[in-house]
């Protein structure tokens, strides 16, 4: 386990993966840290997702996000809009379970790859079609995050981000 510090400085966006496989535990791991985000409603948080390890389905992902091919497991995030309080903010909801996924992920010494799928319709058509969602109006694929170890030259490391001229007090 890393300080909490580190976990967010040196995140990277991991783009390619060992052929090694991600432990069970640690994807639970990955799962229970996105539903630990906050969410409009507690206890009305629109989020599911559905794990991925299958190559071939991987593949067909990786005909739509060419990113998801050559990773060892794909975490498809879904929108249930009929789980949700506040059935409009889905995306901030969404957002929030990603990113805490992402951090779980470097965490636990794995790359994570956020793989946008929403909201280009088109997208989450043909993404829902190949996880076995017929109809995307209340049940929409958010995005895709991939994890694994990952490829040499594409570990996690501090990029400085930082911007003073984005800061404003007390007025814009
Ligand atoms: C909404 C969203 C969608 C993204 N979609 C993709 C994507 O489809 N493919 C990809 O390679 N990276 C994608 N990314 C990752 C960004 O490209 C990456 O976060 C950005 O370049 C900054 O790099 P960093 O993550 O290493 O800080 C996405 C990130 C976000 C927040």
């Amino acid at each position: 386990m890393a300080d909490f510090e580190t976990i967010v400085n040196t995140r990277r966006s991991i783009r390619e993966y060992q052929q090694k496989d991600v432990d069970d535990e640690d994807i639970l791991k990955i799962l229970k840290a996105g539903m630990q985000a906050p969410g409009s409603r507690l206890g009305a948080e629109p989020w599911e997702f559905v794990v991925i390890k299958d190559k071939e389905t991987l593949a067909k992902l990786g005909e739509i996000k060419p990113r998801v091919t050559g990773a060892p497991v794909a975490i498809v995030l879904v929108a249930n809009i009929e789980r949700a309080f506040y059935k409009t903010v889905w995306q901030q909801d969404m957002g929030a379970a990603a990113e805490n996924m992402l951090l779980e992920a470097v965490n636990l010494g794995l790359g994570g790859l956020w793989n946008g799928v929403a909201p280009d319709e088109e997208r989450m058509t043909k993404i829902g079609e190949i996880i076995g969602i017929a109809d995307i109006s209340e049940t929409k694929p958010y995005c895709i995050i991939t994890v694994g170890y990952p490829a040499e030259g594409w570990e996690n490391k501090f990029m400085d981000k930082f911007d003073e001229e984005r800061i404003h007090y007390e007025k814009y």
